[in-house]
């Protein structure tokens, strides 16, 4: 009976470690979504003209290039007669209809944002980016995007029974992780006009929220952490086989960037992340960031920070490392990142969010001699909080670009000389009780 308790315990212990990855909930950022925006701005008999706009609400999720893909399912045979701001990658079968052929008559129509520098009379406000979004902290100015369409709604005998502007089903943005909801009514937009004298409305206006999973997204994990500090000689590297298993199948990895297979040259699928193509290394990680605590003055300690690039295939624009340690509350100085506290005044003060600066490294340019970017942080001792034992000095959790990084397990950290009474003999009784119930399962 005790046994099935503390086997219960310990199993309970170890799903909870792994809960927020499961929910697509992530407790640094619990309202993170993106919403698509549907307004109804101008409506006639047989036709409407709307206005749709996707808004990045996630603190530190970027959409990166290739960019959204947008999508959903007309409920009848609408068709879309022109749009500006964004394109229909097919125009499909039109072939029911005469004269002037329409933008595009798919069922399933996909729209793609237009590049930067189109044509301005194919162009409308805030459109026009690619297909990436910025994240709400890195560029509170990029976060949203919009086009604009004509729909035609055909003049089938039930236009009685039907809505007269219905609304699509099915949207989905084609992004690595995310689900959309269905499209809700709500309070219709207003516009702005004649210098904020006048406001206009929408006809309708409808939301679709769109939350992310990494579990969704991915069932391996991207990136790993690896530690040292300037009192033990010992470099703590990323846990074997942290991402993949060299050898095992489907970890494929290269030596060198110059025996790259073909892969590289592959239409990217965007519903699929490309499977990145690593250096062969033991983590088999395209990402490691390496936290060094570099030195101790009286009131202050510093960390350096580095962030490698193991990925071949892959340039990470605008990049977002999001850590955790309890002294993040005292950061002091942050040399050549941009940093921002998370959740100031939620349960967890513990955590903030570095990204890069603008034309200098925001750009971690693939695995080679120039894939890194690093900087060098002060922190203020924390009296009463601060010590370099049993680990209090490294990190308690990492994020890439959202997505957890692997950390060495406590025991490895590196040691002050002379401590070793301090081991963490908790975790060294549940962590082989945990293995041993792994295997069992
Ligand atoms: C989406 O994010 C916005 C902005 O943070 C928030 O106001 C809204 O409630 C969120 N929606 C959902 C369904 O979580
Ligand atoms: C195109 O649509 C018409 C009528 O809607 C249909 O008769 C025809 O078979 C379709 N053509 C193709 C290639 O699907
Ligand atoms: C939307 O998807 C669901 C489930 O895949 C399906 O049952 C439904 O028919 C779809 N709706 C439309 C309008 O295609
Ligand atoms: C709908 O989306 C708009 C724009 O993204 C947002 O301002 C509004 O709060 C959303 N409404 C609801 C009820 O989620
Ligand atoms: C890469 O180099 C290591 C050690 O030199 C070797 O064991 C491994 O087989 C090489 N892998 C590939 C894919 O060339
Ligand atoms: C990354 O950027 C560099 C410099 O801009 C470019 O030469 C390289 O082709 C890019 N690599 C990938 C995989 O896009
Ligand atoms: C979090 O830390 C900031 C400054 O580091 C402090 O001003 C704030 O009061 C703290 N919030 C909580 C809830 O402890
Ligand atoms: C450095 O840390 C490692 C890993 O915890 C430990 O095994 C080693 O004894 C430490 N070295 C010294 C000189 O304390
Ligand atoms: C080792 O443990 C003893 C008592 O448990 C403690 O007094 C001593 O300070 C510890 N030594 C170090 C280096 O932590």
């Amino acid at each position: 009976m005790g046994l099935v308790l503390m086997l219960g315990l310990i199993m309970t212990l170890y799903l909870a470690s792994f809960a927020p990855l499961s929910y697509g909930y992530d407790p640094l950022d619990p309202t993170g979504n993106i919403t698509i925006k549907w307004d109804i701005i101008q409506g006639d008999v047989g036709n409407y003209v709307a206005k749709v706009s996707l808004f990045n609400y996630q603190l530190f999720r970027h959409v990166e290039p290739p960019g959204w893909r947008l999508s959903w399912t007309w409920e009848g045979d609408e068709v879309i007669w022109n749009m500006v701001g964004a394109e229909a990658t097919l125009q499909g079968n039109c072939s029911r209809l005469k004269g002037n052929l329409p933008h595009s008559c798919e069922k399933k129509p996909v729209i793609v944002d237009l590049l930067p520098g189109t044509p301005y009379n194919m162009q409308v406000a805030n459109c026009c980016k690619g297909g990436v979004l910025s994240s709400m902290i890195q560029d509170p100015s990029k976060y949203g995007a919009s086009f604009q369409m004509s729909v035609g709604v055909g003049s089938t005998s039930d236009t009685e029974t039907k809505s007269p502007y219905p609304i699509p089903a099915n949207f989905t943005i084609e992004l690595p992780g995310y689900t959309c909801g269905p499209p809700l009514k709500v309070p219709p937009s207003r516009f702005t006009s004649d210098g904020g004298r006048r406001w206009t409305q929408a006809v309708g206006t409808w939301n679709v929220t769109c939350i992310y999973s990494q579990i969704r997204a991915s069932l391996t994990p991207k990136c790993c952490v690896s530690l040292s500090a300037f009192y033990n000689a010992t470099i703590v590297p990323c846990p074997t086989c942290s991402c993949h298993c060299q050898g095992l199948p489907g970890a494929s990895c290269t030596n060198s960037s110059s025996k790259l297979p073909p892969l590289l040259q592959l239409p990217h699928d965007a519903t699929e992340e490309a499977p990145p193509l690593v250096s062969c290394t033991q983590h088999m990680c395209p990402i490691k960031v390496h936290w060094h605590v570099k030195q101790s003055y009286r009131e202050y300690w510093r960390v350096k920070i580095t962030i490698t690039n193991f990925n071949f295939a892959k340039n990470y624009s605008q990049w977002s490392l999001v850590m955790q340690h309890p002294n993040l509350g005292s950061l002091t100085e942050v040399f050549s990142f941009n940093y921002k506290p998370l959740n100031q005044h939620g349960p967890i003060n513990d955590t903030g969010m570095f990204w890069g600066i603008q034309f200098y490294n925001d750009m971690l340019l693939q695995s080679g001699d120039g894939g890194n970017v690093q900087t060098e942080i002060l922190l203020n001792k924390d009296a009463g909080m601060f010590t370099f034992r049993e680990g209090w000095a490294f990190p308690r959790k990492i994020s890439f670009d959202g997505n957890e990084c692997v950390m060495p397990s406590p025991e490895d950290y590196p040691r002050l000389p002379n401590s070793a009474n301090t081991t963490f003999r908790f975790t060294l009784l549940i962590i082989p009780c945990l293995l041993i119930l792994m295997f069992l399962l």
